[in-house]
């Protein structure tokens, strides 16, 4: 059966969850660690953490510690998918593994249910948007990057379907719209997100969705079948008036 995106507001129950979500972190090790008051402020707002990749600056599994220590004042669940940046020293395992170790949900392909609340995440990729986007075709190079990001929509089209029907949230890097990344330079706009994953989430009830990855943008957006879509990049203007954005579902 496939299900609409109405459909998750029609099954919303009267139990709304708070989730304070932010992206681009991108904890150093070169500097002293500042985030244990922020988390612990966030842990006071919200049932649920949401972290939205680029964790570390640069994927050094030494990073995945200090930030690991740094949410030890955070008292609630803590949910995240890896960004760009935590790939950049081929360490991305060694990064999930210390991450996990420390209680944090990471997810790339999965989902996870947390107080009747679904959380699937996946990275995403880059590629474009609308009649913009990269087409397989050419050089082997270019159809592997069109490739990647295909893999990537799959990947969360397969943690979807598992996912029980209820309230929904999908936790992204790279962006499934344009519009959350107007600011940007329309120049690098195919290396921030890739609307693959916005015609995979259309095919699902899903309540929102948050992603970061572009610095400079817009919190709030719609994906073409009218999910709401929040840049969470620690950066952005919310809201909250916070670094972070605080959601309801
Ligand atoms: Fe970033
Ligand atoms: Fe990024």
């Amino acid at each position: 059966m496939t299900s609409q995106p109405g459909d998750a507001e029609r099954d919303e129950p009267q139990s709304r969850m708070k989730i304070a979500a932010i992206g681009d972190l991108h904890v150093r090790d070169d500097e002293p660690p500042s985030w244990r008051t922020l988390f612990e402020e966030m842990s006071r707002a919200a049932d649920v953490l949401v972290l939205a990749g680029d964790l570390t600056d640069l994927g050094k599994p030494r990073q995945a510690e200090l930030l690991a220590e740094e949410l030890r004042g955070c008292l609630v669940p803590v949910v995240a998918v890896l960004g760009n940046h935590d790939h950049e020293c081929n360490a991305a395992e060694e990064v999930t593994t210390i991450l996990r170790e420390s209680g944090m949900k990471v997810l790339d392909g999965q989902s996870v249910e947390i107080g009747g609340v679904s959380f699937v995440g996946v990275k995403g990729f880059a590629g474009g948007f609308g009649r913009g986007m990269l087409s397989s075709f050419g050089e082997p190079a270019i159809k592997a990057m069109v490739a990647e990001s295909m893999n990537e929509a799959m990947r969360l089209e397969n943690a979807m379907r598992k996912v029980r029907p209820g309230r929904t949230l999908v936790v992204l890097h790279y962006a499934p719209i344009p519009d959350t990344i107007k600011g940007e330079p329309l120049e690098i706009y195919p290396f921030l997100g890739s609307s693959r994953l916005a015609e995979t989430i259309d095919r699902f009830p899903v309540n929102a969705v948050v992603h970061g990855h572009a610095h400079v943008g817009v919190y709030e957006g719609r994906t073409p079948g009218g999910v709401p879509v929040y840049n969470v990049a620690k950066f952005i203007e919310k809201p909250s008036g916070r670094p972070y954005a605080l959601l309801e579902i």
